[in-house]
């Protein structure tokens, strides 16, 4: 790999010390990180490289997923601090002036990733000082990645994409969702295009609806400020739900180019039925949460929270039945919902198959019949669990639901990769097929936009709605029980 410099700006924020030095070093203990490479903390407080190392050290105790510290002599060097008010311009120079030193030492030139994890507000501002760097002119050597959210609805959006396009070229610039990292995620697209067999069934003929669901067993773990102007909708649907719903939805790509696979999920965003207002009452819920306990904690009411409101109409919970309008999916529902404090932690996602056309069995032996269903466990489970009918043994037939059932953890031994670390790997590596191009972003925008501004406009009457370890307000249950359904969970192993 083409040597590489990245910079972290927020270097002594908690992204980086929570995900992306762990995932870092993670790749360098698998000799994944280029033969030359460094990685440059960015930031306002002041660290010598010394003591940021240290810190970022602690992080990975903490949060690595490998906490052996051995290999960390060897990393450390690799790490070093550039404090840097990001808000003044002529700071900037000393990004440029690092490069230099370092392809001087390298004896050649590198590629430079500039990695923005930062509050949302200080982006365009760092993007507009990292422009007038003559180096950033390079398309093939600089990338600029960007965390969400992107945006804080559909115009500002396109604002900062605008202003991003106007600094950047498109393949410069790289939109994290990090659920797309995820190797449970990436496994949807190895299930449905590396088999043959789910293809023919894929539809709306034999697919009577489809769940999904992501559920948080924590808070708001310190991010009242951010949450309170965000919302489970904004924070999770946007962007993480929809991209799963894409995934399950999306037409078999021609090939595996970044473009590609792109384009056929913005399709699916495309089809998606756009409310008005009274469709949004009809098919959409929010939540927020009471006071009480959670794993034996004591949880203050959401209105409570530090950085909330006292009559915050923000929520933190949503469930939404979306419809694919296209000819795969027409009548199908999309059942989707997320949360905060709830029951809980898990990411399924159920496709639930029409029943058999006949029941040719006795009546005695059908009566634990279940149509057949196929739920993909993204986390923490990692599973594919495939239920049909068995019969159970004995001399009179009888039928029962079974489960055929791939576990990641014992298919394969070696443990599975961080979402970040795929995501920063393919970042160095220019490949974007795990990232949001601008008009995909734009159109998951599109997709929200009618709930949030109906929900905007309505004081929800009821909040808060649910106690923290329940699987959120009645509503939720509601919108799916009218369709004769409920929410699928999996049972414990
Ligand atoms: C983030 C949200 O994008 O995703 C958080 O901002 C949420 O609020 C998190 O907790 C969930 O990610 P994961 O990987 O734990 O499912």
């Amino acid at each position: 790999m083409t040597p590489t410099l990245l910079f972290i700006f927020g270097g002594s924020g908690d992204l980086n010390f929570r995900k992306l030095t762990p995932a870092l070093y993670n790749l360098f203990i698998d000799h994944y990180l280029p033969e030359k490479f460094a990685v440059v903390g960015l930031g306002r407080s002041p660290y010598s490289d010394e003591s940021f190392r240290e810190r970022l050290l602690e992080g990975v105790r903490e949060f690595s997923r490998r906490k052996d510290d051995a290999p960390w002599a060897d990393f450390a060097p690799l790490v070093s601090y550039l404090p840097l008010d990001a808000g003044k311009s002529e700071d900037f120079g000393l990004i440029a002036d690092f490069v230099n030193r370092r392809e001087k030492e390298w004896g050649g030139s590198a590629n430079v990733v500039f990695y923005l994890a930062v509050a949302p507000q200080l982006v365009p501002g760092i993007a507009q000082n990292l422009g007038k760097l003559p180096l950033c002119g390079n398309k093939a050597r600089v990338r600029i990645v960007v965390e969400k959210p992107f945006g804080h609805n559909l115009a500002s959006a396109r604002e900062l994409n605008g202003l991003l396009g106007g600094l950047f070229a498109e393949e410069q610039i790289y939109r994290i969702d990090h659920y797309l990292g995820k190797e449970t995620v990436q496994n949807i697209l190895a299930l449905r295009f590396a088999n043959a067999l789910f293809e023919p069934i894929w539809n709306r003929h034999y697919i009577d609806y489809v769940q999904i669901t992501a559920a948080e067993t924590v808070g708001l773990e310190g991010r009242g400020g951010y949450y309170e102007k965000s919302g489970a909708l904004r924070d999770m649907v946007q962007n993480h739900l929809l991209q799963l719903l894409c995934m399950v939805a999306m037409e078999a790509p021609v090939s595996f180019d970044a473009n590609e696979i792109r384009n056929k999920k913005v399709d699916v965003l495309n089809a998606i039925r756009r409310f008005d207002a009274e469709a949004v009452r009809d098919n959409a819920v929010r939540g927020q949460y009471d006071e009480g306990t959670a794993g034996g904690k004591a949880i203050p009411a959401y209105r409570k929270e530090e950085g909330v409101n006292p009559n915050s109409a923000t929520e933190t919970f949503a469930a939404v039945k979306f419809f694919v309008d296209n000819w795969r999916w027409q009548g199908v529902p999309f059942y989707v919902r997320t949360g905060k404090l709830l029951q809980k932690k898990t990411t399924v996602i159920t496709i639930q198959f029409k029943a058999a056309p006949h029941y040719a069995f006795p009546e005695e032996a059908a009566e634990t019949w279940r149509p057949n269903r196929l739920i993909i466990s993204i986390q923490p489970e990692m599973d594919i669990r495939l239920r049909f009918q068995a019969k159970r043994p004995g001399q009179t037939m009888l039928l029962n639901p079974v489960d055929m059932v791939f576990s990641y953890k014992d298919a394969f031994d070696g443990q599975e990769p961080e979402a970040y670390e795929t995501l920063l790997l393919d970042v160095m590596a220019g490949d974007a097929t795990l990232f949001m191009r601008a008009d995909q972003v734009e159109a998951a925008w599109r997709v929200v936009t009618p709930i949030l501004e109906s929900w905007e406009s309505r004081q929800p009457v009821d909040f808060p709605n649910y106690t923290p370890g329940s699987w959120g307000p009645e509503d939720a249950e509601a919108l799916i029980a009218r369709d004769g359904h409920h929410w699928v969970t999996l049972p414990k192993r």
